[in-house]
């Protein structure tokens, strides 16, 4: 497995990390099985990155990860690196009503996170989104402390911009921002990309395969359940999908030519963006994850580039990446 080192001060994990969250939510119902499965074909094909969230189902994708972690063959146990995201509040309902980043609620959260996760730390740690009423330097601070206490590793951000990151660099060391990066998801670039360069923070990114839409498997007709995200999803809508899935048609005629598939050529796309990036898949089936794999073997060369710029030219995507509501949460976006 190639490795990516994540900043300047973060640890070496696989150079593709496996987000668990679909798993348990967002994208619609799972099979624990098969995910269990997957988990543990990823951790044998040398995937040491595991991307969770606390309120990923209340709980239930960190209890899914220590169950397939205890049921894993120590060896590949003990390589595993968990990255956790906090701070989400959930309602009975299964909304989302807020984000606390408080220090005393970091630590508490924290708590829980540990016993769930079956572990005695966590590798990396982040808020999942900046909560608006606590400076990033009170939440930050918080998980230093967890770091010295020796229950947390390293710490990370979520969605945050470049005046957050310097914010947050000046407290303690930042192993990485995980966010949004793909084909048509690019405006980390202009100031947030080169701020955590200059910082020496590594990027998980999420959502290389825009969560689904860009994969070359969804299509127009495909019928999402009721508790599906994308159900709600600004790109996934109408005329937005319509437009979203010519572009998905642009770059299957050049994955074609190269005898791979469109998902390979995606996820092969974040990864030639440079050495400090490590994608996210959120492959929740082994299929899915052997596929996502494969993309480690794509060389991307300067032709290559070209023509999936051409096919899918920045800023290209039709519709924002979350509904109204959600955009407001993302200091990235302000
Ligand atoms: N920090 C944040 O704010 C944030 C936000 C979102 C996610 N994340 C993290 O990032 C991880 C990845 O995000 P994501 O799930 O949105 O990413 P993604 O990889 O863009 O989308 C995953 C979805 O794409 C579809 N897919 C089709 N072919 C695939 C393939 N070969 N490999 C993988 N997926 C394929 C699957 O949908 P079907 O199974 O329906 O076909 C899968 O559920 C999450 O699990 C989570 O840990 C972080």
């Amino acid at each position: 497995m190639q490795t990516r080192t994540l900043g300047t001060t973060g640890p070496q994990t696989s150079a593709l990390g496996l987000g668990c969250m679909g798993m348990s939510a967002l994208y619609g119902d799972s099979d624990r099985a098969e995910s269990l499965a997957t988990i543990h074909a990823a951790l044998d094909a040398g995937i040491t990155l595991l991307d969770t969230g606390d309120f990923y189902g209340m709980g239930h994708n960190e209890l899914l990860i220590n169950e397939a972690l205890r049921t894993a063959p120590a060896a590949a146990r003990e390589k595993a690196l968990t990255s956790v995201k906090f701070g989400a509040l959930r309602t009975v309902e299964g909304g989302f009503s807020g984000y606390d980043g408080r220090p005393a609620a970091v630590k508490n959260f924290a708590a829980y996170s540990l016993q769930r996760l079956g572990t005695d730390h966590i590798d990396i740690y982040r808020i999942a989104r900046v909560d608006p009423d606590v400076p990033i330097e009170e939440t930050v601070g918080a998980i230093a402390e967890l770091v010295a206490a020796g229950h947390v590793r390293h710490i990370g951000l979520s969605e945050v911009g470049a005046d957050t990151l310097r914010r947050a660099a000046a407290v303690a060391p930042i192993a990485d921002l995980q966010i949004e990066y793909s084909l048509i998801s690019r405006g980390i670039e202009d100031a947030i990309l080169p701020t955590a360069r200059e910082l020496g923070i590594g990027i998980t990114a999420y959502g290389v395969l825009s969560r689904g839409l860009i994969s070359g498997h969804f299509t127009r007709d495909r019928k999402l359940a009721a508790n599906d995200f994308r159900g709600m999803s600004p790109r996934f809508q109408g005329d937005n999908l319509d437009r979203n899935l010519d572009l998905v048609d642009a770059l299957r005629k050049i994955a074609d030519q190269k005898g791979i598939s469109v998902a390979q050529t995606a996820i092969a796309w974040v990864l030639s963006r440079g050495e400090d990036i490590v994608p996210l898949v959120g492959a929740r089936r082994r299929d899915r994850l052997t596929e996502a794999l494969g993309a480690l073997d794509v060389t991307l060369d300067a032709a290559d580039l070209t023509a999936i710029e051409q096919a899918i030219p920045a800023g290209a995507a039709a519709g924002d990446r979350y509904p109204a509501v959600q955009m407001a949460h993302l200091d990235s976006e302000h």
